[in-house]
């Protein structure tokens, strides 16, 4: 069974044994209600590294709306099986107050980053996100922490954080598991009614024909968002909040491609908004 800490002071002691063994220590930050999403990361850090950390934390720094919050999934049986099955060492799990005892006074910001795709639409989401892991990472001092490539422009700004403040961890980046039909695994997948459920794979359709566009030659995002979006039709009027193709590293919008892109989409099913998002040309990891 996976050893289980709250108290950050405990955590640090627990880090030192496999540390000053010379274990190389991987870690997976997550919110918890784990799915097999979640468990790709852990089995890719489990193979890479000696002593395997996570943590579950629903961190309120990043909720931009407090009812998301609220009703936030918390699966704590299930993810300790989870984690117990995927071979984790040690389960960070604080409390809000436990993580964060005083008023935090010090965020993160990455603002050119945030400006676009999801951040437009949650301000304050991808502060908290960075903060949070910037905390995560100093705590653990990990030499590799694990990302999915699901959350595309969560990725970019925690690569970037990395690099720019010079953090000695590695970031490792995780390909997105899907559903057989191409949905992203998502805790927020279990909301989705079953008239929403036949049409979240149009998302990630929407996405291959963008990426088939390309293939194709077409190199106009104006013509590439029209042919994508033509996929979506099906969904109800203003379902999709986003369907861009932006630079991989900075965000930027792009009105050509000339060279590799990130093509990602939110899409609103009711009230469960669904992210997914794909590189062009395709990445191996
Ligand atoms: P959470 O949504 O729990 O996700 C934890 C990690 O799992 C993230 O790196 C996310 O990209 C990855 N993940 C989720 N679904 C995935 C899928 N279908 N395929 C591959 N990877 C997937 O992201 C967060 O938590 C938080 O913002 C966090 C980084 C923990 C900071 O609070």
């Amino acid at each position: 069974m996976p050893e289980i800490v709250s108290q950050t002071g405990r955590l640090r002691e627990l880090l030192q044994t496999p540390r000053a063994a010379g274990a190389s220590i991987g870690f997976v930050p997550t919110m918890g209600a784990l799915h097999a999403g979640h468990a790709r990361l852990l089995e890719v850090a489990r193979r890479q590294n000696q002593f395997l950390a996570a943590s579950i934390f629903v961190n309120p720094l990043q909720f931009d709306r407090p009812e998301d919050l609220d009703t936030y999934p918390r699966t704590w049986e299930q993810d300790l099986r989870l984690c117990r099955d995927c071979g984790v060492d040690l389960i960070f799990a604080p409390t809000p107050e436990l993580l964060y005892p005083r008023q935090q006074l010090t965020f993160v910001e990455s603002p050119s980053l945030a400006a676009h795709l999801c951040g437009r639409f949650r301000p304050g989401h991808f502060r908290g996100v960075a903060t949070v892991v910037l905390k995560l990472l100093n705590l653990v001092q990990p030499n590799r922490a694990y990302f999915g490539r699901k959350d595309a422009q969560q990725l970019a700004i925690i690569r970037r954080m990395a690099l720019d403040l010079d953090l000695p961890v590695e970031i490792v980046p995780v390909p997105t598991v899907r559903e057989p039909d191409g949905l992203a695994l998502s805790s927020r997948n279990l909301r989705l009614t079953p008239p929403q459920r036949v049409l979240a794979p149009l998302l990630y359709r929407s996405l291959r024909a963008a990426a088939e566009a390309i293939d194709a030659g077409e190199t106009s995002v104006p013509v590439i968002r029209q042919r994508a979006l033509a996929v979506l039709s099906p969904c109800p009027a203003e379902s999709v909040e986003y369907f861009e193709i932006v630079d991989p590293e900075t965000l930027v919008p792009l009105d050509r491609v000339a060279a590799p892109v990130l093509i990602a989409a939110a899409l609103w099913l009711g009230a469960t908004r669904l992210i997914d998002n794909l590189s062009w040309p395709a990445t191996s990891d």
